[in-house]
């Protein structure tokens, strides 16, 4: 079956969608994005991703390509048209295509919308759960506004690039004072040695996950205690459990740092239940 990509107002096939060689994503990464998970042909948490493409649009005076409903519509048919039923939906906006020239004002620029989806075994996701991700912390050498979804991840390539040839998943990013801020693509927690979730307050240095929000949700919903504090790597060391957060992932057990394991070095309880009862508290959308 083709696959089918959305972009500037056409449904084209993959191998012929193209945006301009002077798109300002591709010359200066001046361009946002999300990632939807697709569950059982429903959209997780698609408000929330929604309200967050709209605030990094808005960090950065982008213009909203199209309405909300507009756009759920486009995203309906992408994954309609790639027959996704579990999946991904990425979509980015760029400020647009214009000639080369770092200031943007003064230019009437229309942004470049793009939306493609792609199936993901759900048994691939749960054998990664049940196995557990391996994790190499590196020194987090991004920019001070992490918090709007940027399609600039040069850094984030690199880190998975050395977690990879380290035999890891993903990697922890560690600021200058020490502490975790977060994955290169996902968000950091432990269950510390006092049982207490923990993970970063939202700052610009991390970026406000959808999915560790709705974990905040399960976590109150299912009792758990949460302290939202910076942590160290020794802390990680110590802890009785870590995990990652993310759309792709939902809650991630990490069972390994630098080599060392972490916990009891199986996927901890905690973990497990905040992922079993995630989707049950995330918002499910048909697609329209
Ligand atoms: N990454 N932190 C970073 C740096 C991320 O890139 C991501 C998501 C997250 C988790 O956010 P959310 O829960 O909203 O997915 C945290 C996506 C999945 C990606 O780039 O593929």
């Amino acid at each position: 079956m083709a696959r089918v990509v959305y972009v500037n107002g056409s449904y084209r096939r993959h191998g012929e969608a193209h945006v301009h060689v002077e798109d300002r994503g591709f010359q200066f990464a001046d361009a946002v994005y999300e990632v939807i998970e697709v569950s059982s042909r429903q959209l997780v948490d698609a408000t929330r991703h929604l309200d967050r493409l709209r605030r990094s649009l808005g960090e950065l005076s982008i213009c909203e390509p199209m309405s909300r409903p507009a756009m759920l519509h486009v995203i309906g048919e992408v994954v309609r048209r790639n027959r996704v039923t579990d999946g991904l939906v990425y979509m980015q906006v760029s400020r647009g295509a214009t000639r080369r020239d770092f200031p943007y004002t003064d230019k009437a620029l229309t942004p470049t919308f793009v939306c493609l989806a792609r199936p993901v075994s759900p048994a691939i996701r749960k054998a990664k759960a049940q196995r557990g991700l391996r994790i190499v912390s590196l020194p987090d050498i991004r920019w001070g506004r992490c918090d709007i979804k940027t399609v600039m991840l040069l850094p984030a390539v690199l880190a998975k690039e050395q977690a990879l040839a380290a035999g890891a998943d993903e990697a922890w990013l560690v600021d200058t004072d020490g502490f975790v801020t977060e994955g290169a693509s996902s968000n950091a927690w432990i269950v510390n040695a006092d049982g207490q979730l923990q993970t970063r307050a939202l700052s610009p240095a991390l970026l406000a996950g959808v999915t560790r929000h709705t974990t905040l949700d399960v976590a109150a919903a299912i009792g758990l205690e949460v302290v939202l504090q910076p942590f160290t790597i020794a802390d990680a060391y110590v802890s009785r459990e870590a995990f990652a957060t993310s759309a792709s992932g939902a809650v991630m057990p990490i069972v390994e740092l630098d080599g060392n394991a972490i916990g009891s070095g199986r996927p901890g309880p905690v973990a497990q239940a905040l992922g079993k009862s995630f989707h049950k508290y995330a918002q499910h959308q048909d697609c329209p």
